[in-house]
C-alpha cells in the first residue's frame, strides 16, 4: 500500500500546551479521509504539522514519500485553512491568478481551476461578495493551484447549509477521482459517512482509525455521534 500521510509517534507542542501525543496516522494514496474530533482535539495543529507549518517536538511525518516540510512538497500540496484563505479585495479570477504566480509549475490555468468549482459566472465578481458555498468553493480553488497531489482541508464545510456541503462534496469525489488524496477536518460526525476512511481524534490522541462500517462494527452503534462517544467509554 502506499501512503500519502505517515505519521508515527508525533508529539507537538504549542507553548505551554503538549497539543498532540505520540500520535500515529497513515493515509493511503487515494484516499478520502475525514479527521473528526470535537473542537481543541487538535485537528488544526496535525494538519499544520503535515504541511510542514508546524514544529514537532518528536517523532516522523512522511507526506509522499518526503519528509514533511521539504522543499518539494510545497507545490504538491494544496492546503486551505480553516477561516477561507481567500483576498476579499480581488476578485475570484484574480485570487487564482495570484496564487498560480507562487508556483512553478501549473497544471491547469486559472480559468480552468475555476470551471472545475462552478465559478466560471462569479470569475469577475469580487470574493467578499460571494455567498457563504461560493467562497468555501473558492477557497477550493485556490488549493487546487500548482500540481497538488494531496489537499489538505480544514473544516472546509463549517458553517454551509446541508445542500451546499452536498454540493462540496461531490467536488471532492471528483477529485479523489483524479487520484488525488484528501484529507479533510470536521467536528460534526455527520461527514464520517462522506470519507471511506476515518481517524477519530480527541485530547490530541488518536481515538480510533478505520472505515464507518469498521468503527460501527467495533462499537455495535449506528449513528456516527454514538460511535465516538462508544470509543470515548472504551479509552
Ligand atoms: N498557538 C497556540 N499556543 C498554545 N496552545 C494552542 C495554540 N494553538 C492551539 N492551541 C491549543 O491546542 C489545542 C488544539 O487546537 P487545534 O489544533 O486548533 O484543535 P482543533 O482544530 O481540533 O479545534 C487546543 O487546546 C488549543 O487551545
Ligand atoms: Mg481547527
Amino acid at each position: 500500500m502506499s501512503l500519502a500521510i505517515s505519521c508515527s509517534q508525533l508529539n507537538v507542542v504549542r507553548g505551554k500546551n503538549h497539543i498532540l501525543h505520540d500520535l500515529n496516522l497513515e493515509v493511503p494514496r487515494g484516499a478520502i479521509m475525514g479527521l473528526l474530533g470535537p473542537s481543541g482535539s487538535g485537528k488544526t495543529t496535525l494538519m499544520r504539522a503535515i504541511v510542514g507549518l508546524q514544529k514537532i517536538q518528536s517523532g516522523a511525518i512522511e507526506v509522499l514519500g518526503q519528509p514533511a516540510a521539504s522543499k518539494p512538497l510545497r507545490e504538491v500540496i494544496g492546503y486551505s485553512t480553516q477561516s477561507a484563505s481567500v483576498y476579499s479585495d480581488l476578485t475570484c479570477i484574480e485570487n487564482i491568478r495570484y496564487f498560480s504566480a507562487l508556483y512553478a509549475h501549473n497544471e491547469k490555468s486559472p480559468e480552468e481551476i475555476l470551471e472545475e468549482v462552478d465559478l466560471t459566472r462569479n470569475s469577475h465578481q469580487m470574493a467578499n461578495s460571494l455567498s457563504g458555498g461560493e467562497r468555501a468553493r473558492l477557497a477550493l480553488a485556490t488549493t487546487l493551484v500548482g500540481s497538488p497531489e494531496l489537499l489538505v482541508l480544514d473544516e472546509p464545510t463549517v458553517g454551509l447549509d446541508p445542500v451546499l456541503r452536498v454540493q462540496l462534496w461531490k467536488l471532492f469525489y471528483q477529485l479523489a477521482a483524479q487520484g488525488k488524496t484528501l484529507l479533510i477536518s470536521s467536528h460534526v460526525m455527520d461527514e464520517a459517512d462522506s470519507c471511506n476512511s476515518l481517524v477519530l481524534l480527541r485530547n490530541g490522541r488518536t481515538l480510533a482509525q478505520g472505515t464507518p462500517a469498521e468503527l460501527r462494527e467495533q462499537t455495535k452503534q449506528k449513528r456516527m455521534d454514538d460511535v465516538f462517544i462508544a470509543l470515548i467509554g472504551e479509552e
